[in-house]
């Protein structure tokens, strides 16, 4: 496979799916191509599982679930994951300059990625022996204590959007939980995903703990969630796809973990520091050219400074420079044809329907990179609380500015969607930021710094943006189960 010379695709890129610790084929032989989404330019394939592809994979699993791991001390387990990390950071420029070619993203990002899947290990990692039950006090006569037993089979279904580091935010701990586990890396972007699977072989992972299979989303995503051995789910995706996984799940009685976007607000009361809250804005919304589930894709601002706040977003807006993220540039492509379909509709939609463009608001155009799929960085003004645009995801570069008068008003703003993944505040009044915090219906709030917090904090939505929680000590929660034994003495 090669495209241009410019951005030369990386030798020897994995082309079979990983099962049992064995690269293998797809039953069918089907294949997927996987492109660049700067150029258009196909730069991989790797398999299309089916269901007989899925069986395969959990059958490996769930045998690995009584066999070697079963023996495997926590410390053990904790010291593949640590070696885990570091392999991965010896290969995080391979990794990330893959990520990049099949994602978009500016390269920084992409190695910042790639460091975040390492120290997701890393920090599981230190946990995976310190998992430890309570003694439950009955009196003399009784002994009762509880146990952490590992679910089980675990599947974990990822997007496109951030492909190692979700990888990487399930498999972790689940491992350390001593679960085996099924990844079903996302159709656009599955070639670090693969990699990982020999990653943890070489750090000493036993065979078939770990099997990632490629494939769509209905056929193998859906074969994976309906499989009875399947004891728990992990998706991240779209709140339509999460509904579809949890009725599936239901019918066999699996939990769910739902990590499914939002429609998240940046707050910005009229104390704010207007530099921080200018920088954490473009942030917010334009990482990943803002394709993130925690966007900051709404601007809930002070009509006091919201002329000051729009002065310095749009020109910072248009200087960004659309181009390939092996470039590093400011801003790179969408990661689909669809999903650049998609943007476009939403903003097109919204000034038919007398919306104000400050900036933005069309296809980015490119040169060298006709094919790609960029769309330009782009702010809705003053658009009402129940414009579509306010209440859907979007999943682009394209920020909606809601205008407010009073503290109070920006919170009932904040919460007046249907989601509740993240919601920013800026004030220097950090007694009024607390109280937000404790209103707001969101399972993150970020103050003075919009994506503060990292692998150590629980990360989880409210509403439609689904339920039960990742990173950090909360994430474990998923992955094992409790049981109480107790005997009568006497
Ligand atoms: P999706 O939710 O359909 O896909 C996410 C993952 O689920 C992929 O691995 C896909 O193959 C798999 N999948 C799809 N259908 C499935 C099924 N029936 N059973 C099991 N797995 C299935 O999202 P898609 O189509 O890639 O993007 C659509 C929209 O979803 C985006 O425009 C964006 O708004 C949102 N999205 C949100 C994400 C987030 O981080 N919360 C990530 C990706 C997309
Ligand atoms: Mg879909």
């Amino acid at each position: 496979m090669s495209n241009n010379n410019r951005w030369a695709v990386p030798e020897n890129l994995p082309q079979k799916m990983f099962i049992d610790g064995q690269w293998v084929a797809s039953s069918s032989d089907r294949m997927i191509d996987t492109i660049d989404p700067a150029t258009g330019s196909v730069i991989g394939r790797f398999p299309e599982a089916n269901s007989d592809d899925v069986d395969r994979a959990v059958a490996s699993a769930s045998a690995a679930l009584s066999g070697e791991w079963r023996a495997t001390t926590p410390a053990q387990r904790g010291r593949i994951l640590a070696r885990t990390a570091a392999l991965i950071r010896e290969q995080a420029e391979r990794l990330a300059s893959i990520e990049t070619l099949e994602s978009g993203k500016p390269i920084r990002e992409a190695l910042g990625d790639i460091e975040t899947a390492a120290g997701y290990f890393e920090y599981y990692a230190g946990i995976a022996d310190k998992l430890q039950g309570d003694s439950i006090p009955l009196g003399p006569d009784f002994m009762s204590f509880t146990v952490h037993e590992p679910v089980g089979v675990t599947a974990h279904i990822i997007p496109w959007n951030f492909p190692l580091v979700t990888t990487a935010r399930g498999a972790a701990p689940a491992l350390a939980a001593g679960c085996t586990a099924v990844i079903k890396p996302a159709e656009q972007t599955s070639l670090t995903s693969l990699m990982l699977g020999e990653i943890l072989c070489q750090a000493g992972l036993p065979a078939g703990v770990c099997n990632i299979i490629t494939g769509y989303g209905a056929e193998a995503g859906g074969a994976l969630t309906d499989h009875s051995d399947v004891a728990h789910v992990t998706f991240t995706g779209s709140v339509a796809t999460g509904k579809t996984v949890m009725k599936t799940a239901a019918d066999h009685v699996a939990s769910v973990t739902l990590e499914l976007g939002g429609k998240s607000p940046v707050v910005v009361l009229a104390d704010a520091d207007l530099d921080a809250a200018v920088e954490g804005t473009l942030k917010a919304i334009y990482l990943n050219a803002g394709q993130v589930c925690s966007a900051g894709s709404r601007l809930v601002v002070d009509r006091k400074i919201h002329a000051a706040m729009m002065e310095r977003l749009v020109p910072a807006s248009e200087a960004m420079a659309l181009g390939h993220g092996l470039d590093d540039a400011q801003l790179g492509p969408l990661i689909s044809a669809d999903q650049l379909g998609k943007v476009a509709g939403y903003v097109d939609g919204a000034k038919a329907r007398s919306v104000s463009v400050a900036t933005g608001g069309r296809l980015g155009e490119v040169a060298g990179m006709e094919g790609g799929f960029f769309y330009t960085p782009t702010i809705l003004d003053d658009v009402p609380l129940e414009e579509k645009v306010v209440q859907e995801e979007i999943f682009g570069p394209v920020l909606c500015v809601q205008v407010v008068d009073s503290p109070e008003q920006a919170l009932a703003v904040a919460n007046g969607t249907d989601f509740g993944l993240v919601a920013g505040i800026y004030t220097r009044d950090i007694s009024r930021a607390l109280e937000f915090a404790r209103d707001v219906d969101s399972g993150q709030v970020f103050i003075n710094q919009y994506f503060a917090g990292g692998i150590a904090t629980p990360f989880g939505g409210t509403k439609q943006s689904g339920f039960g929680r990742e990173k950090g000590l909360a994430a474990m929660a998923s992955y094992y189960r409790v049981k109480c034994i107790t005997a009568r003495l006497t």
